[in-house]
């Protein structure tokens, strides 16, 4: 998944926009978009959408953004939306695997109850909305087989330290972010899932995007959140591969193949050894299915 866009679940026609914006996933929100007394329409809402674009042939992974385990909220958000079975559930403000495997529980028991089959409903999970979760992001790796991904957020984080900011004057993460961003990375690389980088929320500056999204790209995410239609193109670009970069991987893979069980290998002579084959391997299988991985 390159580009994951929120719309709110009680957004009326941005539901239908969401789904024809060339997102790789849509994530209907029953969060932090809709106010404590809307929750209940919402949760209608989404089942609603869900209930029927989950049968569109050619569509975007659709997920939900349930409440956070510690609101009381996610078990009335999962009883009106698993029956509409989506692909995978958000989990805000998760607090490490023991949430996971909590979440995994719940999903569990409603899928038999659904009759859909055992772990058919993935979990992409935001991992450093509290201050909790920073020390807790080591701690996914093999909590739950669900786990496709993990993100990341510094609203909340930010909300929960005091801080009054969390960018400088230029609109660069302060440290306590670049922390956050850093532990989600390296967590989703331990845990072997796709790591996701967080919104941009002026989505307006467009050039602001495109450097978020390209230095996410240079880190090792392989994905980025999106609020807003105009910022979807942007970011499939950039986590789409580029003939060249194809091409370059392609000529290190076979050189590696041309010397088997050789450790490191010359391409256009510069040494290149295991690491850089697993990352041409991996570019590449994103090349062959760019909306998946
Ligand atoms: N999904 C689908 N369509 C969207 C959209 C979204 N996230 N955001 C905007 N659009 C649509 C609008 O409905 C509008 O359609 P129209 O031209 O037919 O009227 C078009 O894109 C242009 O929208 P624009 O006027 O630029 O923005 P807006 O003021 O309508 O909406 C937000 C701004 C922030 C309210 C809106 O982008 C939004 O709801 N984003 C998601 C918020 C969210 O889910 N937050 C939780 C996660 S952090
Ligand atoms: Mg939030």
């Amino acid at each position: 998944m390159r580009s994951l866009l929120f719309v709110p679940a009680d957004g009326g026609n941005k539901l239908d926009k969401a789904m024809a914006s060339g997102a790789d996933a849509v994530i209907i929100d029953l969060e932090d978009s809709i106010s404590p007394e809307r929750k209940e329409g919402a949760r209608r809402s989404a089942a609603d959408f869900l209930q029927d674009a989950v049968r569109m042939s050619r569509r975007p992974r659709l997920m939900v953004r349930v409440n956070a385990i510690a609101t009381g909220l996610a078990d009335a958000d999962l009883d009106a939306v698993v029956p509409a079975r989506p692909d995978a559930i958000m989990l805000p403000k998760a607090e490490g695997g023991a949430d996971l495997v909590h979440v995994d529980a719940k999903l569990l028991a409603r899928e038999a109850t659904n009759g859909l089959a055992d772990g058919h409903i993935k979990i992409v999970a935001i991992a450093t909305e509290t201050a909790s979760a920073l020390f807790l992001a080591g701690t996914y790796r093999g909590a739950s087989t669900r786990l496709e991904a993990l993100t990341w957020g510094a609203e909340d984080l930010s909300a929960e330290l005091g801080a009054q900011a969390n960018r400088d004057a230029d609109g660069r993460f302060l440290d306590v972010y670049r922390l956050a961003r850093a532990l989600c990375l390296a967590g989703a690389a331990a845990a072997q899932v796709q790591a996701i980088d967080t919104v941009t929320v002026d989505f307006r500056d467009i050039a602001a995007l495109r450097r978020e999204t390209e230095a996410a790209r240079r880190d090792g995410f392989t994905g980025k959140l999106a609020i807003h239609p105009a910022q979807v193109t942007v970011i499939n670009e950039a986590f789409t591969p580029t003939p060249a970069q194809i091409a370059e991987a392609r000529a290190l893979v076979a050189a590696f193949e041309a010397h088997p069980g050789k450790g490191t290998v010359g391409v256009d002579g510069v040494m290149h050894d295991r690491p850089h084959l697993e990352r041409a391997r991996r570019l590449l299988a994103r090349a062959n299915a760019p909306s998946v991985n």
